[in-house]
């Protein structure tokens, strides 16, 4: 395993690889599962693997969650290192990646920056394509990796690929699961023993919408009525969407893809969740 930290020596690395395969899994570190399924899922199809690992403080709207972010470099490393000894890693600085200004570019988002995740985060989106650009432009992929978990980034990002025609195959992946059927994210580990546990009713929740719900105003109101018994947890809010356009439906079922979206805060950390309603 390769760790490369400045974009010259991994545009160099890059280059003596040039006719392979490339597959790029960005990351902003504390790996866990689901991004480790993501690794496996690139070794599977790519030869020239790159894990890159930056908590991007543009993507951040708040100092404070910057700040509080999990930072754990030396388990990320051991943890690639376990899967496989080919992989590299790019780490960079934030002067590296930012050697102006920490400031995001501007995109056209089609509004989507401006619903669900974006009203609660306001410029988050905005970090998240400039910093996945810059790592497109340095590692230049054929395949990047990012995890269903993050639905609007996930459609963001295919978006924007698709409307700029960036060479580039987006792959999404599954959401991997704690037992309980927390949605694995690296913000758990902020979360008190006893809230994560109990989180686990969220995705239990999703679970039964999908089951026993026929339309998004029913699953409102199980979802408020759930909320109602973990009172700790705070429902910022709940849409079901369809797949397709992303735009807020009520009658899922005449969709033929739809998604359920969540979003949570518990002891300061939010949670996210989703799960496809119609199959
Ligand atoms: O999903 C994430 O971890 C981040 O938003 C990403 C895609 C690595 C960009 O910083």
């Amino acid at each position: 395993m390769l760790v490369f930290k400045t974009i010259l020596n991994t545009k160099k690395q890059r280059r003596k690889y040039n006719g392979n395969k490339c597959g790029l899994i960005p990351t902003m570190g504390s790996l866990h599962k689901g991004h480790l399924s993501l690794i496996e899922k690139a070794l599977k199809k790519d030869d020239d693997i790159w894990v890159s690992i930056f908590i991007n403080p543009t993507q951040f709207n708040c100092e404070k969650d910057l700040k509080k972010y999990p930072k754990n470099f030396d388990e990320d490393l051991k943890k690639i290192k376990s899967i496989s000894n080919k992989i590299n890693v790019f780490l960079p600085t934030e002067s590296e990646i930012y050697p102006k200004k920490i400031e995001s570019s501007k995109f056209n988002m089609n509004n989507l920056n401006n619903i669900f995740e974006g009203t609660h985060r306001p410029g988050h989106f905005e970090g998240v394509l400039t910093v996945v650009s810059k790592l497109f432009k340095i590692i230049n992929p054929n395949n990047a990796y990012f995890g269903e978990k993050d639905f609007q980034q996930l459609f963001i990002i295919k978006n924007w690929q698709k409307y700029k025609s960036i060479p580039v195959n987006i792959i999404a992946s599954p959401t991997i699961r704690e037992k309980n059927g927390l949605a694995m994210s690296s913000r758990n580990c902020l979360l008190s023993k006893s809230i994560r546990n109990e989180a686990g009713f969220i995705f239990k929740s999703l679970s039964e919408c999908k089951k026993i719900c026929s339309n998004g105003n029913e699953i409102k109101q199980k979802l408020l009525e759930d909320f109602n018994k973990h009172m700790a947890f705070k429902l910022n809010y709940v849409a079901c969407i369809d797949t397709n356009s992303f735009l807020e439906i009520n009658e899922f079922k005449k969709f033929k893809e739809s998604r359920l979206l969540i979003s949570a805060s518990v002891e300061g950390v939010r949670l996210i969740d989703n799960i496809a309603l119609n199959n």
